[in-house]
């Protein structure tokens, strides 16, 4: 069971756990009830009443503190876009960049990162990637050689997708600040499961979509813009963005400031039902602890690599606990495992270093161990793991 987290309410309010074995929210959580009735009552009020607008426009708000408070940040530096990408391109095209200047990334990270910034390379930036092996992290002196009196940006994931690192956000932010270089983090994978607290990581902006950790159904996303950066600039440019509105809604050519809190970077009309669902998922997460979600989700690991071993499958992460989180990738050869755990109502991931595990705060010991049982029995059927398994 848990001895951390309330599990058997918190179960309750995930029903797919009675349908599946579900080992796969790096990928997408399930929708807790809580998520699904803000999200009914939502569309009730729009079908019985087209609104009220003015009420949705207040709960905007509410799920903006709900935000900030996850991050410590102050509501006017939280931005609502789409996704992650939609964030870390706003925030690519933000910064001010010219000719020659290079942005450092790690090699293998998530692409919808990396080609925000590659698509500089019209502007003659220039993006190097730094490479760090899957069972190691990223820290400050991973990035510290690399740097140049041309480099302006470090962009990295706080966790990655592929191999479960958990990167030292706070190191390498404190060599952002001393070299005087923009720090910009994907937290997709970390927010709502891990602690990210933009103050402690020293971070110029963090980007992440809502439907991992934050539990809300894809369209949604946060930005983090860090107070004080005014010399970072909207691309794009709506009424929502303006610090002066014009209130006869006709266009002001000689009026185009912005906004000073992060709200120049919104344009347009919200996602006002994933909006509804987030402010109940955040209520779920904080009332959970995000702590104690982390210290749920790195219990679980711990019991995973534990029946890794005595299974003999190498785990292709990192092993030590502070530099993981939720996503345990097993080297298992995809091609042959993969179909064996969905036949066996198991959902996993398929992912370039195996077979990929992942956690939600719905998780349980039992559900490791039903894993963990499932691989011994193939493999005492003949199936081996991967050949670099065998190796070691
Ligand atoms: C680290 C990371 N960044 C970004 C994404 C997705 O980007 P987006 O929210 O733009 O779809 C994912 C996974 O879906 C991810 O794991």
């Amino acid at each position: 069971m848990s001895a951390i987290l309330e599990i058997e309410s918190i179960r309750q309010e995930f029903p797919v756990t009675k349908r599946m074995l579900y080992l796969d929210s790096a990928h997408q959580t399930p929708m807790a009830t809580c998520v699904r009735q803000a999200l009914s009552e939502f569309l009730a009020e729009g079908n019985e009443m087209a609104g009220p607008k003015p009420v949705w426009m207040r709960r905007v708000e509410r799920a903006r503190e709900g935000v900030a408070a996850l991050l410590n940040a102050s509501p006017s530096e939280i931005a609502f876009t789409k996704n992650t990408s939609e964030g870390l391109n706003i925030a690519a095209n933000a910064v001010p960049l010219s000719n020659g200047d290079t942005v450092l990334m790690l090699e293998g990270d998530h692409p919808n990162n990396a080609y925000a910034w590659l698509n500089l390379k019209r502007k003659g930036v220039q993006v190097r990637f730094v490479k760090v092996a899957d069972d190691e992290i990223a820290t400050a002196e991973t990035f510290e050689p690399f740097i140049d009196a041309k480099t302006k940006v470090i962009s990295l994931s706080h966790v990655t997708f592929h191999a479960g690192q958990r990167h030292d956000i706070a190191s390498i932010g404190r060599l952002c600040a001393q070299k005087g270089i923009y720090l910009v983090v994907d937290v997709m994978q970390s927010v709502g499961v891990l602690p990210v607290d933009v103050r402690k990581l020293g971070v110029s902006v963090l980007a992440a979509g809502c439907h991992k950790g934050l539990l809300v159904p894809q369209g949604l996303g946060i930005l983090y813009v860090k107070a004080g950066l005014d010399e970072l600039q909207p691309a794009y440019l709506a009424m929502s963005s303006l610090a002066n509105p014009p209130e006869d809604y006709i266009a002001r050519p000689d009026d185009l400031a912005p906004r000073k809190d992060a709200g120049r970077f919104e344009f347009g009309n919200y996602n006002l039902p994933d909006l509804h669902a987030l402010s109940s998922s955040i209520d779920l997460i904080r009332k959970t602890g995000v702590e104690r979600i982390e210290a749920h989700v790195l219990e679980l690991g711990d019991r995973l690599i534990a029946q890794l071993e005595r299974l003999g499958v190498r785990l292709v992460g990192p092993r030590t606990r502070a530099n993981r989180a939720h996503i345990y990738v097993l080297d298992l050869p995809v091609a042959e495992w993969l179909d064996y755990f969905t036949q066996n109502q198991v959902r996993v991931s398929p992912e370039r270093g195996g077979i990929r595990i992942s956690f939600g705060l719905f998780n349980t010991s039992e559900d490791v161990d039903q894993v963990a049982s499932l691989i011994q029995q193939r493999l005492s059927r003949g199936a081996h793991p991967s050949a670099a398994t065998q190796v070691d």
